[in-house]
């Protein structure tokens, strides 16, 4: 064989190789439904415009879809007689919201494109269209991710740290995934945007220890006002709080809320105690454009943990019951 001839065979080989794996790609939609991406981020823009609050709850969403059976649109799965769900598990449940954004984008995906576009895609693109609309940044993604056929309420508690971890579980539960340190710093930066009920941190304003006291790690003046915000429990009334003083702005206001002993949660305070981390906040609070290349990176990262490509899973017809 000639030279020409093995080069032939051998990129042949290869073209198979990579088309086998079904490796996500960035024009993974480009000749199968253009329209998709665009599609998606009008939805979000329309949605945005009731509920400025809409881009923050859809990244979080995606952020619990992807430590979950990886980035397999599983949360979005409902219960069933004979399953308990991702979605009804208490990380999940109420506070997890959007769902019928994400309906409404695959509804709309569907009327052009039917049977193409899965909802674990649409849910990555919707995360991120909803950082921008939040006055954060654009990236570009990679697509071809394929939807899940599990969703089990009993494995949520295996993999999402809940927000009372101290840094050793972050660490380790971000490392289960393969994110590092960095990784956990930046992602958290998430919560530069967005809300949060009472309930998920009024031990710290209630009843730290289980003696009716306060956690000392959170500043004594946000506890205060927090406690004017968040009745004492037991209470069936569970307001919202902002994250930061920006909920709706992505910025560096959630690092330097942490530096100040002002971040809502235990996870969130607890980034300053470990040398590193405390470092990344430090540099993040102070360097926007640090903070934002870094969490784009880390995004992408998470966005495409163990994702289902080729032949594996499906593309679900409606997004909340497998086909
Ligand atoms: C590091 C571990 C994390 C913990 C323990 C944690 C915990 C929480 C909790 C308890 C809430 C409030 C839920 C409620 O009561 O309404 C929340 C909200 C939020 N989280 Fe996280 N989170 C973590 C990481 C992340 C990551 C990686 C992202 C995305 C990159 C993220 C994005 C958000 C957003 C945007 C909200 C506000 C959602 C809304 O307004 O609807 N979080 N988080
Ligand atoms: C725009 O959002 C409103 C309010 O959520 C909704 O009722 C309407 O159907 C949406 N329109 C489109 C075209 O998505
Ligand atoms: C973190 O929490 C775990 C579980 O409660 C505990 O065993 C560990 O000692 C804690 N680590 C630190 C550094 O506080
Ligand atoms: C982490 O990386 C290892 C080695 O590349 C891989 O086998 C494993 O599946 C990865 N885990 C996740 C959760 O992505
Ligand atoms: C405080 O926590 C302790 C221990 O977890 C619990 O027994 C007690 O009922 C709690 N008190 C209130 C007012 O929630």
């Amino acid at each position: 064989m000639g030279d020409y001839k093995v080069w032939r065979v051998l990129s042949l080989f290869l073209l198979v190789v990579i088309a086998a794996r079904g490796d996500l790609s960035y024009d993974f939609y480009k000749t199968r439904c253009p329209q998709a991406e665009k599609i998606v981020m009008d939805v979000m823009v329309n949605a945005t415009l009731s509920d400025r609050r809409i881009g923050a709850s859809i990244l979080r969403m995606h952020f619990h879809d992807c430590f979950v059976e990886g980035c397999d649109g599983s949360i979005l799965i409902d219960s069933t007689p004979t399953n308990r769900a991702e979605k009804d598990f208490p990380a999940n449940f109420p506070s997890i919201r959007g769902f019928d954004v994400i309906d409404a984008a695959k509804a709309a995906v569907e009327k052009v494109c039917p049977g193409i576009v899965s909802c674990a895609d649409i849910l990555a693109f919707a995360a991120r269209d909803g950082v921008h609309l939040s006055h954060g940044p654009f990236w570009d993604i990679r697509s071809g991710r394929r939807d899940g056929r599990v969703s089990m309420f009993n494995r949520v508690p295996l993999f999402l740290p809940p927000p009372t971890s101290n840094i050793t579980q972050l660490v380790t539960s971000f490392a289960a995934k393969n994110l590092s340190k960095s990784d956990l710093v930046f992602l958290s930066g998430g919560h530069t945007i967005g809300f949060s009920l009472c309930s998920s941190f009024n031990s710290r304003l209630y009843n730290f220890t289980g003696r009716g006291d306060q956690d000392p790690a959170l500043d004594a003046s946000l506890a205060q006002t927090l406690k004017g915000q968040c009745p004492r429990p037991p209470t069936r009334v569970d307001p919202i709080v902002p994250m930061e003083k920006t909920p709706f702005k992505v910025d560096t206001k959630y690092f330097k809320g942490v530096l100040k002993r002002r971040g809502l949660f235990t996870s969130d305070s607890a980034l300053l105690n470990d040398p590193f981390t405390k470092s990344l906040v430090i540099k993040s609070a102070a360097d926007e454009s640090f903070f934002l290349g870094n969490f784009i990176q880390s995004m992408i990262k998470m966005s495409e943990l163990e994702v289902k490509t080729g032949s594996k899973g499906e593309i679900r017809k409606k997004c909340h019951v497998i086909n």
